[in-house]
């Protein structure tokens, strides 16, 4: 395939559009809630009323506002976009109304200009509820693919690692290394064999931002992942997703298939020396293996465990050759960098943390969903505005950002901007993306007690420090939380934590105890008021569970 053919393929599709697109989510959160079965009743509906030659069906991945799921949005050339909520296959004909221009009565109506979606700053998200995401033509109408020909063609290796480089994007992934210097690095690599790994784990208990991405929007990963490929001079690559992602290993299944047939993946793409093929690897569900020596431990058949860096995957990776390992949504944000430029990313977000971040925001917020702002953006915008605060009857008290690594930040706190080093000031870390908020019922010993938990479960059990340290930490925890554990346990627990964090050989063992440290710092008077006092009285009474 050539640039015009694509562009023909693209212009194809556009001028098959009708003047009616009726856009219904059919993303995991969605079909979870009965998404399918309004699909086809409102695919019943439109036949049922004629409307086949007019209004067109589409099936799209996630809209965002994933509480009110189903959601089915009307688009109508010369009206108003609207998004309806809460959809279910009674409603069809209320839909198949609204899709003739009728008012649509008895149906939730969504604000579109509502503050969720009007502080937002879809760059990775931007296809994301537009294109379908099992049919390719869809994603070219949508402009795939072309920033991957302009790096091929006009770019180049260093072109691209240069503009990588200048927009200051930092991996996604949790630990926020800067993308550009890591693609120099495995760039750099003697020529031989080299290798694109795709971070599709996503472990941390409530993140789902790279699961909808892959499944609302799967060619925009590939497509990053063929430039990274290119710049570094890698021809493999594979993406690693967790097993408990059906719906998204489907579609990038399909997706990669539907690349290679025309072209734009496999041999020869866009009728050019550059060769890249890519396979999908699925993984067990192992929380470890998410980080990234353990997970190319699990891509070569082995064992998941890590092992000490260095040497870094960039130099000796998957079967011993140059690796480069980012996250799905590092790979996302490629191709809008190489189609508007460095500089247009890097004018967005701060001097430290550039571009936006995607989040999952859940918890006891009233809409929760996926999430994509500028850095920068306080967090109680994001609290408050965006997820529309605390529902009726009760306070927001604190937000949980980083799963098991990260930490608990407390309302007093909320106008930090949400950026790598002010989050890590805090005591927690921006993580991949999930972002929990949690009201005065929340308690933070419970809490800490349910990461420690979930650390002590997926502990390789490799190193001393995290296989005994967190098992000791959870039970130290527990008793706090029953109200038996004797004055004096806070130092202990500090202690250990200090020393978990130091000791453990990675990063699942070294952040363990972030949750711990956070709550303590912010909410130790819930850990105090617990403690049996020296003369022997018990604090107050075990909370139940
Ligand atoms: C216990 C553990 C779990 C991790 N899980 C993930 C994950 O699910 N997805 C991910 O992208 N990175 C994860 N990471 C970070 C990776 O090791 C690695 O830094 C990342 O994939 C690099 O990509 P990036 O530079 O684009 O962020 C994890 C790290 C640790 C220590
Ligand atoms: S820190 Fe924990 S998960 Fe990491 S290698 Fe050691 S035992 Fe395994
Ligand atoms: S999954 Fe449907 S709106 Fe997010």
């Amino acid at each position: 395939m050539d640039l015009e053919e694509l562009i023909a393929l693209a212009e194809s599709e556009r001028a098959g559009r009708l003047p009616v697109e009726v856009r219904v989510c059919l993303a995991a959160s969605c079909l979870g809630s009965g998404a399918g079965g309004v699909r086809d009743a409102i695919a019943g509906a439109i036949a049922d009323r004629g409307l086949a030659g007019r209004v067109r069906l589409r099936e799209v991945g996630c809209l965002r506002l994933c509480s009110e799921g189903p959601l089915v949005q009307v688009d109508s050339e010369g009206a108003d976009p609207a998004l309806y909520a809460k959809v279910d296959a009674r409603l069809a004909p209320v839909i198949a109304s609204a899709a003739s221009g009728d008012p649509a009565e008895g149906i939730r109506l969504v604000d579109l200009g509502s503050p969720f979606f009007a502080l937002q700053r879809p760059i990775v998200l931007e296809n994301t509820g537009v294109v379908e995401p099992e049919r390719i033509e869809s994603s070219l109408a949508a402009g795939a693919y072309r920033s991957l020909h302009h790096a091929l063609h006009e770019l180049g290796p260093e072109g691209m690692i240069a503009e990588v480089t200048r927009s200051g994007l930092r991996g996604r992934g949790g630990a926020g290394y800067p993308t550009g210097l890591k693609w120099a690095t495995v760039a750099k690599m003697p020529p031989g064999p080299k290798y694109v790994v795709c971070n599709a784990d996503e472990g941390d208990p409530g993140a789902f931002m790279d699961r909808s991405v892959m499944e609302s929007d799967p060619h925009r990963v590939l497509e990053g992942m063929a430039i990274a490929a290119l710049a570094v001079g890698a021809d493999r690559g594979y993406i690693y997703v967790r097993g408990e992602y059906p719906l998204a290993i489907a579609r990038l299944d399909t997706a990669i298939r539907q690349a290679r047939r025309l072209g734009l993946l496999g041999s020869m793409i866009f009728d050019s020396p550059f060769n890249f093929r890519v396979d999908l690897r699925i993984g067990a569900g192992a929380f470890v293996c998410g980080e990234e020596t353990a997970l190319m431990q699990s891509i070569e058949g082995r064992r998941g465990q890590p092992r000490p860096r260095p040497p870094y995957p960039a130099e000796s990776g998957l079967w011993g050759c140059p690796t480069l390992i980012n996250n799905v949504e590092t790979f996302a944000n490629i191709p809008a960098i190489i189609r508007e430029g460095s500089d247009w990313f890097s004018a967005i977000g701060t001097e430290g943390s550039k571009g936006t971040k995607v989040f999952a925001l859940a918890g006891k917020v009233r809409n929760s969903g996926l999430v994509e702002v500028p850095m920068g953006l306080p967090l109680r915008t994001i609290v408050d505005q965006i997820g529309g605060g605390a529902p009726e009857g009760s306070t927001t008290k604190a937000v949980q950002t980083g799963g098991p690594s990260g930490g608990c930040i407390p309302s007093g706190l909320f106008d930090t901007p949400v950026e790598y080093e002010a989050l890590k000031a805090l005591g927690s870390i921006m993580g991949s993306g999930g972002m929990i908020v949690m009201d005065q019922d929340d308690d933070m010993v419970g809490i800490a007690r349910f990461f420690m938990k979930f650390c002590m479960d997926e502990s390789c059990g490799k190193c001393v420090p995290c296989r005994a340290g967190t098992v000791q930490l959870y039970r130290m925890l527990d008793r706090i939380e029953r109200g038996v554990a004797p004055a004096g346990e806070l130092g202990r627990l500090e202690a250990l934590c200090d020393l978990v964090k130091h000791a453990s050989l990675c990063g699942l063992g070294q952040a363990a105890p972030n949750p711990v440290l956070s709550t303590l710092r912010f909410f130790r008077h819930e850990y105090e008021s617990r403690l049996v006092s020296p003369d022997g009285d018990g604090a107050r009474a075990p909370t139940p569970r």
